[in-house]
């Protein structure tokens, strides 16, 4: 747990809780992360961790298929046990990952079958989303499966890629294949990079103060806007 020199009656206590396959969530989480710390709140950052190790990419379209099919079935990642600093009350948790198959990843799934009551009761959590752009039915139930566990849900961040379609469903297919098709002449004019863009990053950053500033005012996070044309393109 990251310490520095906020008064303790305005200093809060997070849990960044995330998984993160191709780093897509790792690299938002970083940027928000920071703006907490320097901000003067306590972060405690957990990763979810398959038992399993997942290889991203994957290696070849065919194991790609089959992943795409798979999460489309909301199948399970068995994941390993989280640290025990998890189970404690905290003022806000992050829970952050990303969209697969219009769901929550398979070990964020795992999660909540496992741990969602006993970490979520009674805690204020704020998901964090990063997907290509197809999140609504993601967030719709993982919401529900929250508050089910009993948690508060005040907002949502969500950040898509920010290329148009088709190109980013074909990037990410490829990317996640093995391939790198931000590189290939014709691809390339219309698919510059994978993943989120240095502008996204930097909102995500600007998030994070923003949260920050808000817990240390005592105010609902529930008045922020996260749904920004940067974030959500
Ligand atoms: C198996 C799989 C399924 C996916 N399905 C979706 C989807 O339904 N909607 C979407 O917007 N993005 C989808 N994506 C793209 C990811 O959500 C996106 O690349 C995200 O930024 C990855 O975050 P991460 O690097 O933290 O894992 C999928 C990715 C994978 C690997």
């Amino acid at each position: 747990m990251a310490v520095n020199n906020c008064p303790s009656d305005i200093q809060k206590k997070i849990l960044i809780l995330s998984y993160s396959f191709s780093g897509q969530t790792s690299g938002l989480l970083r940027q928000i992360q920071g703006a907490l710390i320097k901000e003067g709140h306590l972060v405690a950052k957990e990763r979810i961790t398959p038992c399993q190790p997942l290889k991203f990419p994957t290696s070849s379209v065919v194991s790609c298929l089959k992943m795409m099919v798979t999460t489309f079935l909301r199948l399970r990642v068995p994941i390993q046990d989280l640290s025990v600093t998890c189970h404690q009350q905290f003022d806000l948790i992050l829970l952050a990952g990303p969209t697969w198959s219009y769901n929550p990843s398979g070990p964020v799934l795992s999660l909540l079958d496992r741990d969602g009551a006993a970490l979520f009761k009674g805690q204020i959590v704020l998901p964090v989303i990063s997907c290509r752009g197809y999140w609504r039915l993601h967030s719709y139930g993982l919401n529900r499966i929250l508050k089910r566990c009993g948690a508060t849900i005040p907002n949502t961040i969500v950040f898509s890629h920010p290329h148009k379609e088709p190109w980013r469903t074909i990037g990410v297919f490829l990317k996640i294949s093995g391939m790198a098709p931000e590189r290939w002449p014709f691809l390339s004019r219309y698919y510059s990079h994978f993943g989120h863009s240095k502008e996204q990053q930097e909102e995500a950053a600007r998030f994070g103060v923003l949260i920050g500033q808000t817990l240390k005012q005592g105010q609902s996070l529930s008045a922020i806007n996260f749904a920004t044309s940067v974030a959500i393109c």
